[in-house]
């Protein structure tokens, strides 16, 4: 690895790569080396210039903001420059930060408060009055792109401060992707045959340039804050400023996750009980925020170009492995997705011993340009499996060939097709025996029906062996037949009936994942069951029905209807329930309440009501919630600045509930 660079060549050169991943990073939100591998490359750049002042380039990464304009945005400045943080992987910097700032305040004595770095996207919110006005993104640190329909799909958002606020204020933050849902995410799009995001940061970035906010709330971002743009609250410290944002309605980050430190040696102890927890936490953090305590202080700090004096970022550097590609095998999805997956020389990562990583499809194999024989660096990101960041050229041997996914299905031999548009490359034959084992294990898995014992192993031998083909078959499984299969002593094989027949039973929403119609999540699955309550009822459903449910966009609704429309899929559903299947219709709630049955249409802001907790008391009640108004609509909810769906309302002569009303009838 270079240390140093010596030459202004090395520095034209190094500067054309990190602008090549600047552009991979910022532009495509697909990054091919991992944040501490360009930290590292950045920091020799920086070196650079800081010896050969005269020599720095204009274009260097160092001289140009850090992000472009978004198509589709419309871009607003700040009240004051968003700056971004001095990063550092040493203890010995943040040492040196520690003694600048004592330095600086010409004190011996000064509090820092630490607090975990969130691996988001920054936020900007502005309040006028306590009304949020808009949300930017950072952009080049004055201007940044107007995302506030799209933040206001994360409900912890208020749209009016609570308690007393100033008059006027912006309130920074980190927007993110919870992990379970960035994994969810990943599996759904590499299912279709889309490009899964590298990271959840990337996925919270990239979801938050959506052009449709209904997109948006698919992808359940998050927000925490952590500041405001100028000193303009009454707290007097970092620590009280994050309790003051709290009272204005805002997320901030739990108190045991932040500390106030006094020296170097509790900064440490800090950042290395968060590095302990790290991996037990919902999120992603990529290190520590270390700052002065007192506000006053911030501005008396000022800063060095776009950073500023008061406080500085502590990453954690990703635990990383060298090992060798023994093989590139490729496993073939429920819906034909071919998906090439590394194996790897067994090698011990973050306590684990890893011996697979995906490698999602042809296109990144390509990028990274992974051959059979390289040696490679892995590292574990968001994903439960880990990625290859990285690979050794130097290592490569003289013969290696590049990689190319097969031209048939490696289970059915079937010619594999690439749709115009899709990264994905897939098998064609929907009989197809790969395609049948992970629809069972779909079928089978936790978030639909639940059936323990029915794992990778035991599903493949049901179907090699000829046992099962189809998720029906699975009911008429018999003792006999499982001690055919490999390990099945009759203990066993008792417990994975017993299994099998308890999901006989099971919950509508879980039957409706367990199909594996295109589109279809646990959050879809759920509003189909409410909305329906029978699986008649959704059979038959059209899509301009299933469109009329919020939540249910056009894509998803064609989908489900296609799906039910299928004679096969008819067919086996009609074979589950002979077999004794019988999704549990949920019972309704409350029927008897005045919105047992009525339509609603939701619009404008509503003062104590998120909109989720508003659909929910709807429901609650026996109501159903739809997105636009039309003649079946029994009441319109109208919050705050309604907009043309109230005028729609009105023209229809549609009963108009206010808030207040609204509440009086729950
Ligand atoms: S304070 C001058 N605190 O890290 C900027 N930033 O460049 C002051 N970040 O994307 C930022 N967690 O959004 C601060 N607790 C935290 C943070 C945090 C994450 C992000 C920030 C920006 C990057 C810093």
């Amino acid at each position: 690895m270079t240390l140093k660079l010596h030459t202004h060549r090395e520095y034209l050169e190094l500067m054309e790569e990190l602008t090549q991943h600047d552009k991979r990073y910022y532009d495509d939100n697909r990054p091919t080396i991992s944040d501490y591998e360009y930290d590292r490359k950045l920091h020799l750049l920086i070196q650079y210039e800081k010896e050969h002042p005269d020599q720095i380039d204009p274009n260097s990464p160092t001289q140009r903001v850090a992000e472009a304009p978004t198509e589709g945005f419309v871009q607003k400045a700040h009240k004051t420059p968003m700056l971004s943080l001095a990063n550092t992987y040493s203890e010995k910097e943040v040492e040196d930060f520690i003694h600048r700032v004592h330095k600086l305040l010409e004190k011996e004595k000064v509090d820092f408060c630490a607090e975990l770095k969130m691996d988001g996207t920054a936020i900007s919110l502005r309040y006028e009055k306590g009304k949020l006005l808009h949300a930017l993104t950072r952009g080049n640190g004055r201007m940044g792109d107007d995302v506030t329909a799209n933040i206001k799909t994360i409900h912890a958002v208020p749209l009016t401060l609570k308690g007393s606020f100033p008059e006027s204020v912006e309130i920074r933050g980190e927007v993110y992707m919870s992990l379970a849902i960035f994994r969810a995410l990943n599996a759904a799009r590499e299912e279709e045959g889309f490009e899964p995001f590298a990271n959840p940061r990337n996925s919270a970035a990239g979801s938050l340039k959506l052009l449709d906010p209904g997109e948006v709330t698919k992808r359940k971002l998050q927000i925490v804050c952590y500041g405001i743009s100028e000193d303009l609250s009454s707290a007097l410290t970092q620590g009280e400023l994050l309790e003051q944002i709290k009272t204005w309605g805002l997320p901030v980050s739990s108190p045991k996750h932040r500390a106030i430190c006094h020296d170097l040696k509790e900064i440490m102890h800090f950042a290395e009980k968060i590095h302990q927890e790290r991996d037990a936490l919902p999120f992603e953090i990529d290190g520590i925020v270390i700052k002065v305590n007192d506000l006053k202080a911030h501005a008396l700090l000022g800063a060095t170009g776009k950073i500023p004096r008061f406080a500085v970022a502590y990453k954690f550097a990703p635990e990383q492995a060298m090992t060798k590609i023994n093989d590139i095998v490729v496993q073939v999805g429920r819906s034909g997705v071919l998906t090439p997956v590394a194996e790897l020389a067994p090698v011990l990562l973050a306590g684990s011993t890893i011996t697979r990583a995906t490698l999602h499809n042809q296109e990144e194999i390509v990028r990274k340009d992974l051959r059979i024989g390289d040696w490679v660096w892995i590292e574990k990101g968001g994903d439960v499996i880990p990625k290859v960041t990285a690979v050794d050229l130097k290592k490569r041997a003289r013969d290696s060939k590049p990689w190319h996914m097969p031209e048939h299905c490696p289970i059915c031999k079937a010619v594999v097709i690439q749709q115009e548009g899709e990264v994905a490359v897939r098998c064609p034959n929907p009989h197809c025996v790969g395609q049948r084992m992970r629809s069972l294990l779909y079928f089978a898995s936790k978030q639909a029906m639940n059936i323990e014992h029915l794992g990778e192993k035991v599903i493949e031998q049901l179907v090699e062996k000829g046992l099962v083909s189809r998720a029906s078959d699975l009911y008429l499984l018999d003792e006999a037949s499982l001690l055919q299969l490999d390990g099945f002593k009759e203990k066993s094989a008792r417990n994975l009936l017993k299994s099998i027949a308890a999901s006989r039973q099971c919950l509508l929403s879980r039957f409706i994942m367990g199909l594996g119609i295109k589109y279809v999540g646990t959050e879809t699955a759920e509003l189909l069951a409410e909305e329906f309550r029978d699986l008649d009822t959704l059979m038959k459903a059209q899509a301009d029905d299933l469109v009329a449910i919020e939540g249910i966009g056009e894509k998803t609704a064609l989908a489900i209807a296609d799906y039910f429309h299928h004679k096969d899929h008819r067919e086996e559903i009609q074979r589950l329930r002979t077999h004794g299947v019988q999704p549990q219709p949920l019972k309704k709630k409350m029927a008897s309440h005045p919105f047992g049955g009525k339509t609603f249409v939701l619009t404008g802001a509503l003062a104590h009501y998120t909109r989720d907790k508003a659909t929910c008391c709807i429901k609650e009640r026996g109501g159903h919630v739809s997105g636009s108004v039309s003649k079946k609509t029994d009441y319109v909810l109208a919050g705050e600045d309604p907009g043309s769906k109230y005028d729609k309302a009105k023209k229809l002569g549609i009963q108009i509930l206010s808030e207040a009303e609204f509440t009086q009838m729950l």
